[in-house]
């Protein structure tokens, strides 16, 4: 080989090297992303399965739900890994699958998901529909922790107790009704010009339940005792009551009513008075001062412009936490060393997914409105907000120490072992014969291999506070996956589509 030819070799490896490199570091696909995200929705479906269910190792379960208290009960949504249905954490994910939408239509629509995205969203709101049994009644759980965590059983298989608990006048849960209320709201938003009947049924129901807790106050833990050591609310109900009130606002095409309730409820809700730096199915109040900031600029007369002003400074308070440019280091985020935040140690990916969320859609607010990000420690243009949002979605896909996707059958290495009853089970319509409540304990949760399902498109809880994840069964603090983790990423992979398509354009150009 001539001195030009090796030349011309390791000129065009040095080529080809940087631009593997580029494409293994930098360049996820979103669109894959999004398009199993949705999938997730399907395998964590209760009830009646319809003929175009695309997870085909799932099959009909919980086909008797509210039997025994007369009242059908049918569907909706298994939370994690477990059977109970949940009602606020399922009503928390509708809310931000239905935020996706509202923010992304056009991006979701564009990778040919909306159909997938409208049904992931139906089969929640579908449920709630048939929960909602009268104006002041509200069923909040069927099944309930502890019977359904003595066993380890396929949905198909369930012999747990499937005993439903709701909330009434006498036993109030201003939490729950706010939330289903939000996800209603927010749903109805979405089928407004698709489904208007429909659209105008979930309203209608998303302003009934509204009126039931704000008029019966209460928390709904406090009515239901089997929910405690499961889905407390911790922050009590005035977060959703607001988060409620919002949603209403927008949804009824704003009526003044829900406004007025926003500003005249923001002190003594503690909606201008909490600054905090987590974001869940408990506590909503970043989402609650993010949806109010985007209001101020249509702020009609001063008191509401000052109000809004205050929920904007918590809003802020949030978003430069996230972005570490509050003053002091207590005030901002924790980081791993890997560049991932990090709240606490179970189940800490919901946190990373909210926060992208908010961090995102608070980005193209920024950009629409030619703004930027005043933090205490400086000023953050909107690039560089959705630039750190992409980063931790980069980290949740693979760029990260373990090189491993937090979100279940992308890429080539993920959590193989998650910490799911039917994802760890042979399936059902493989093989029918009845697997018993100990016996899957037994014989599918203790063995070291791979489940034999996988559980595509779910954001398991992910890393410590040192990246590192132990991918076994038992590590249900890492590998237990739920549906509110992967509902604010199909909205943020929807926005980070045309990032991709930018990317690979580049990487052409400079070919
Ligand atoms: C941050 O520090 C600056 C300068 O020391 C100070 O003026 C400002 O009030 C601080 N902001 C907060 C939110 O503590
Ligand atoms: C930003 O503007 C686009 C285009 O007008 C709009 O679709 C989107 O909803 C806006 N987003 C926010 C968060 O304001
Ligand atoms: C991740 O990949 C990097 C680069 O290829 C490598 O140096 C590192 O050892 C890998 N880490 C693990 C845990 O596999």
């Amino acid at each position: 080989m001539d001195e030009q030819s090796k030349l011309s070799l390791h000129h065009c490896c040095l080529i080809l090297f940087s631009v593997l490199t580029i494409s293994s570091t930098t360049a996820f696909d979103y669109g894959d992303a999004l398009m199993k995200s949705l999938l997730y929705f399907e395998s964590q479906r209760s009830g009646r399965l319809p003929y175009n269910q695309r997870v085909t190792w799932r099959d009909h379960s919980g086909l008797t739900d509210g039997l025994e208290q007369g009242v059908d009960l049918v569907g909706g949504y298994y939370d994690a890994g477990d059977h109970v249905k949940f009602g606020l954490p399922m009503a928390f994910t509708v809310t931000m699958l239905s935020w996706s939408v509202i923010e992304y239509r056009d991006q979701i629509g564009d990778a040919g998901e909306l159909e997938h995205a409208l049904e992931a969203i139906k089969w929640g709101t579908d449920y709630f529909i048939k929960a909602h049994a009268s104006p002041n009644v509200l069923w909040a759980e069927v099944g309930d922790g502890d019977t359904d965590h003595y066993c380890w059983q396929r949905p198909e298989d369930m012999t747990t107790s499937r005993q439903a608990y709701k909330i009434d006048e006498k036993n109030p849960g201003s939490d729950l009704a706010g939330e289903t209320a939000a996800a209603m709201a927010a749903a109805s938003i979405v089928f407004k010009k698709t489904n208007p009947h429909y659209s105008h049924l979930l309203l209608h129901h998303a302003q009934e339940l509204f009126e039931f807790g704000d008029k019966y106050r209460g928390k709904y833990d406090g009515s239901i005792g089997v929910v405690k050591s499961y889905y407390a609310s911790v922050s009590g109900f005035m977060d959703e009551l607001l988060w409620a009130a919002l949603w209403l606002y927008e949804a009824t095409d704003k009526e003044d009513y829900y406004l007025k309730y926003v500003i005249n409820k923001a002190h003594c809700f503690g909606g201008i008075g909490w600054a905090i730096s987590e974001f869940s199915w408990d506590v909503k109040y970043a989402g609650v001062q993010v949806l109010a900031s985007m209001l101020l600029e249509k702020a009609k007369h001063g008191h509401e412009g000052h109000v809004l002003k205050q929920y904007r400074s918590k809003a802020e308070y949030y978003l430069c936490s996230c972005l570490n440019k509050n003053n002091a280091t207590g005030d901002n985020v924790e980081r791993t060393p890997g560049g991932l935040l990090y709240i606490r140690q179970w189940n800490n990916m919901q946190y990373v997914s909210t926060a992208t969320f908010l961090l995102t859609v608070y980005s193209d607010f920024l950009r629409n409105s030619s703004q930027h990000l005043r933090c205490p420690t400086g000023t953050i243009d909107p690039e560089e907000i959705l630039s750190f949002a992409k980063s931790q979605v980069d980290y949740i896909l693979g760029s990260n120490p373990m090189n491993m996707s937090y979100l279940v059958g992308y890429g080539s290495k993920y959590p193989i072992r998650v910490h799911h009853r039917g994802a760890s089970i042979v399936s059902y319509r493989e093989k029918k014969g009845f697997i018993g409540c100990t016996q899957g304990y037994d014989n599918w949760y203790s063995r070291v291999e791979p489940n034999p399902n996988v559980l595509v498109g779910a954001l398991v809880g992910g890393p410590d506070c040192r990246d590192n994840f132990m991918d076994q069964r038992d590590n249900y603090m890492q590998t237990e996956a739920c549906t509110y983790n992967t509902a604010p990423l199909v909205g943020v992979f929807a926005r980070l589509l045309p990032l991709e398509e930018n990317l690979e354009v580049e990487l052409v150009a400079s070919y």
